[in-house]
């Protein structure tokens, strides 16, 4: 028999190929015990603390101060003194300076920030290392550049910081919307008190770290922890000259209805309930890519998120047939591990609203779509879950559910998909699916969204202007437009 003809040995060939877990470690993170205030460049102590835990299995992390009106006002007092003694007379190119070198710092120290990230927020590591971090270094180095031509930014405007500027942030995105405040405001002349989510202080209260590195001036950076009492304080706070606030749409009204008449700006960027809108002319693949990316990105905890899907009705069953497929790939698991697609709900209370809404879905008669998946035992988790059978009336399809929720519905003409789309409180983001180029500018120019994303979704850039229309909040950050919130005018 010749060589070739001889049978081959059979080869052990594995059945399984699910990945095996790829953890990264967490020792490059330091985390303390107990955190305080960070206040004119000290550490303040806290007369009462909360634990922050981390969401992936509700192991306790650290004792964070509830900061109370008085411990606010020592922030804004600081705040005040460092704009006054200083930072805001500073030339922009001196002012430059320190916002390059905060860019570099969060840039060498990403890995400790990632994980730090995911495991006080549970979003997957490969989101916070590849997304969160590159993008709030980007928009240091972004605004860096500004600091030093305001004046050509806004010929004949003669630009001016504002004064102390209190910033609200939510737990979504902690260190990124950290970014997108802090930045713009030192980069105009303007110091801060920044409140974290009381879900997610940490990667705050390690940024703390880095302004000290950088060698900031004392003050123009104070930070405070707690939750809604403290940032009300600060909304309260008679020397604050300006709120900045990301949240949810019921807050960011309670804190305009407070500010009616005091003089004091505000900017709001609030939720949202996107359309992601798919025309027979699409490539169906890459489609299915930016719908998933659009709404279980960091569990669909993002204010842009897709979360209406409308797809022309020629397209309707092969597009779902394929993303369900699609679904049945994702890896829900450990945010630490880098193999994860979809991490840990935030909260127990987001979980329970997510919940909540879910079963609205299904008792109001919509079909509904899990894949079959294993999750951990503790914790707070979800299954990424696609609702088909939608009416636009219900409320999967109206209120923002901030999971991994995606509610599909469909539509003949163009002219019907603007008018659904637009059929919403909130106008934050949309998408647009088609090979027509001509299409795409034509439902730009309808759709009632600060963002309309092209044959992509979840594109985020610092040099690119984001903010909502309607309930999803006004003001613009991003860009040259995210300087103006900072600014005074002589005009
Ligand atoms: P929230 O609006 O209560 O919290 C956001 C931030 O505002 C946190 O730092 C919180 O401590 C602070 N805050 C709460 N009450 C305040 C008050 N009266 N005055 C000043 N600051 C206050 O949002 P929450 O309760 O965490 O989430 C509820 C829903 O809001 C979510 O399910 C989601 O639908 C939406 N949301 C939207 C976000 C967005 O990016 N647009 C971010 C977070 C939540
Ligand atoms: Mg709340």
């Amino acid at each position: 028999m010749a060589e070739i003809d001889k049978p081959r040995r059979e080869v052990d060939v594995p059945g399984d190929w699910t990945y095996a877990s790829a953890p990264e470690s967490r020792d490059i993170v330091h985390i303390r015990d107990r955190y305080g205030y960070y206040v004119g460049g000290e550490w303040l102590e806290p007369a009462e603390t909360y634990e922050t835990i981390s969401p992936r299995d509700e192991e306790p992390l650290a004792a964070v101060g509830q900061a109370t009106a008085e411990d606010v006002g020592r922030a804004v007092a600081a705040a005040r003194t460092a704009y006054a003694d200083g930072w805001s007379s500073l030339p922009g190119s001196e002012r430059a300076k320190y916002l390059f070198r905060i860019a570099r710092i969060l840039q060498e120290r990403s890995r400790e920030f990632a994980v730090l990230e995911s495991l006080n927020g549970g979003k997957p590591i490969k989101e916070s290392r590849d997304v969160d971090l590159p993008l709030a270094a980007a928009h240091f180095f972004y605004y860096a550049g500004w600091a030093d031509k305001l004046e050509y930014a806004f010929p004949n405007r003669r630009p001016r910081p504002v004064g102390v500027a209190g910033q609200i942030i939510p737990w979504n995105f902690p260190l990124l919307m950290l970014a997108w405040k802090v930045a713009p405001a030192l980069a105009c002349g303007n110091t801060v008190v920044l409140k974290p989510a009381e879900t997610t202080p940490l990667s705050a209260l390690l940024f703390c770290d880095v302004l000290r590195q950088a060698e900031l001036p004392d003050g123009v950076v104070n930070i405070v922890t707690g939750d809604g009492r403290t940032g009300a304080a600060l909304v309260e706070s008679e020397d604050v000259d300006k709120i900045a606030f990301t949240g949810s749409t019921e807050v960011g009204k309670e804190i305009q209805r407070r500010l009616a008449g005091t003089g004091k700006r505000l900017t709001l960027e609030l939720g949202g309930k996107a359309a992601n809108i798919v025309f027979d002319d699409a490539a169906l693949d890459q489609a299915v890519e930016g719908i998933v990316n659009g709404i279980y990105f960091n569990q669909g905890h993002v204010c842009c998120a897709g979360s209406r899907l409308f797809v022309q009705e020629s397209i309707y069953e092969p597009l779902v047939a394929k993303l369900e497929r699609r679904l049945t790939t994702l890896r829900v698991g450990d945010p630490l591990d880098k193999n994860s697609d979809v991490g840990a709900i935030n909260s127990a209370a987001q979980l329970e609203k997510i919940r909540e809404l879910v079963a609205s879905g299904v008792e109001e008669g919509a079909e509904i779509y899990q894949p079959p998946c294993v999750l951990p035992e503790k914790g707070y988790w979800f299954v990424p879950t696609v609702f088909t059978n939608v009416a636009q009336s219900y409320r999967i399809a109206q209120e923002e559910i901030f999971g991994p929720v995606l509610s599909v519905l469909t539509f003949r003409t163009p002219e019907e998909a603007v008018e659904k789309a637009n059929n919403t409180p909130y106008g934050l983001s949309a998408g647009v699916w088609t090979e027509k180029g001509s299409r795409i500018l034509w439902m730009a120019q309808r759709l009632r969204a600060g963002v309309v994303w092209a044959n992509t979704f979840n594109r985020f850039d610092p040099g690119s202007p984001f903010g909502g229309y309607k309930e999803s909040g006004f003001g613009r950050e991003g860009g040259r437009h995210g300087l103006e919130p900072y600014l005074e005018f002589d005009e």
